[in-house]
């Protein structure tokens, strides 16, 4: 089956088409092309996403990116197209309908069902996707845990199967994205703020600079497998607040000790999830995660963890695949479609939509 994804949740807008195959148990994707077009330079000078231009702008390039979607898989239209999936949820409302409106006039002018796709569970199944290969049936040991950190969000998610899903912790403040997207405006670095954090923080490691205070590390011994990132961005504000100027040095500084923080907290509070589901795979997704120091330690988790508690297998989508695309909402679409099988017209975007 060929399936369209469609993704504007947010500031990407994304097309991508793949084939799709096998059932519930045995997934197979084979990526045939996508196009993508970021606004982040425009949101930029506005130091986040402005759900109105994000909204004006899919509209304007919508049609545009679909275009290049399809000549970048060599098809001329869409009459091969068996599935349009497309996002509705969580994001920003008014970017939502955008891609919800579109994928709806491309159903209806084309004869082609469309599914409703959780932004989330695209995150989640976007490491079963493989760019550059020729196909992919990957298989993967359930129960999953799955944390996803992102912009928006910052979760675990405990997967019985692809359709059995629970969410057993999130953040009760800001998502870890948004407090590297804040604490790089206090440091006066550009939106979005994780990689430019991420490469301070690399320099400083490389120089050995460290910062002479330490941030506290949220809800580290809290028993529940909740988050919290605002008391650690506060502290990072007052931090600065009582410095007459903000040398180099102390850019540096501070986002190796903040960087350190959220590393931290992360690979505990998973840790404690793994025991506590004692889940045979984690999978972490999300734009968070193209951080390349939190990658590592992760792969140091898998080591230690194996070491003590049992075998696990920890999955991380290919780094394209990381942010925000719509080969991840096709994919998810899938799933969607196995489980439903009775193509749901009645489409609306919601904000806040929850993994179920
Ligand atoms: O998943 P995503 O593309 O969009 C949302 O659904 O939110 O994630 C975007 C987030 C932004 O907050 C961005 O700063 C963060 O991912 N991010 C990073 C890195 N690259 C992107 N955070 C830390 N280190 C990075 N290298
Ligand atoms: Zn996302």
């Amino acid at each position: 089956m060929i399936i369209l994804g469609i993704e504007t949740s947010c500031d990407e807008t994304a097309v991508s088409i793949i084939e799709a195959q096998g059932d519930l148990k045995s997934l197979g994707f084979k990526y045939l092309g996508s196009a993508i077009n970021s606004q982040i330079k425009i949101h930029s000078e506005y130091g986040g996403v402005v759900p109105n231009i994000a909204k004006r702008e899919h509209t304007k390039n919508l049609p545009i990116i679909l275009e290049e979607a399809l000549r970048s898989t060599g098809l001329k239209d869409l009459k091969s197209i068996d599935l349009i999936a497309v996002t509705v949820g969580p994001g920003l409302e008014p970017a939502l309908w955008t891609g919800i409106i579109f994928a709806k006039e491309l159903s209806e002018k084309w004869n082609i069902p469309m599914v409703p796709t959780n932004h989330m569970d695209g995150h989640i199944v976007s490491v079963l996707l493989n760019k550059t290969e020729e196909s992919s049936v990957r298989k993967i040991e359930f129960p999953i845990l799955a944390l996803l950190i992102s912009g928006g969000h910052t979760e675990f998610i405990f997967l019985k199967s692809w359709t059995e899903k629970e969410k057993i912790g999130q953040t009760q403040d800001d998502a870890v994205g948004e407090a590297f997207d804040k604490v790089a405006r206090m440091l006066g670095l550009p939106y979005p703020g994780g990689p430019e954090i991420s490469n301070l923080a690399e320099i400083a490691r490389t120089k050995n600079i460290v910062l002479e205070n330490k941030f506290p590390r949220p809800m580290l011994h809290s028993k529940d497998l909740n988050f919290s990132f605002s008391g650690l961005k506060t502290s990072v504000l007052y931090y600065l607040k009582n410095l007459t100027s903000i040398s180099d040095q102390t850019k540096l500084a501070v986002a190796r000790e903040f960087e350190d923080a959220v590393i931290e907290t992360l690979i505990s509070k998973t840790q404690k999830a793994l025991q506590k589901t004692e889940a045979k795979t984690l999978i972490i997704g999300g734009g968070v995660i193209a951080n390349k120091a939190l990658r590592e330690n992760f792969l140091k988790l898998k080591e230690t963890y194996s070491q003590n508690y049992g075998e696990i297998e920890i999955i991380i989508p290919e780094k394209s695949l990381t942010t925000d695309n719509a080969t991840m909402i096709a994919a998810a679409g899938f799933i969607e479609y196995l489980r439903d099988r009775k193509p749901n017209q009645n489409f609306k975007a919601e904000g806040n939509l929850e993994v179920s």
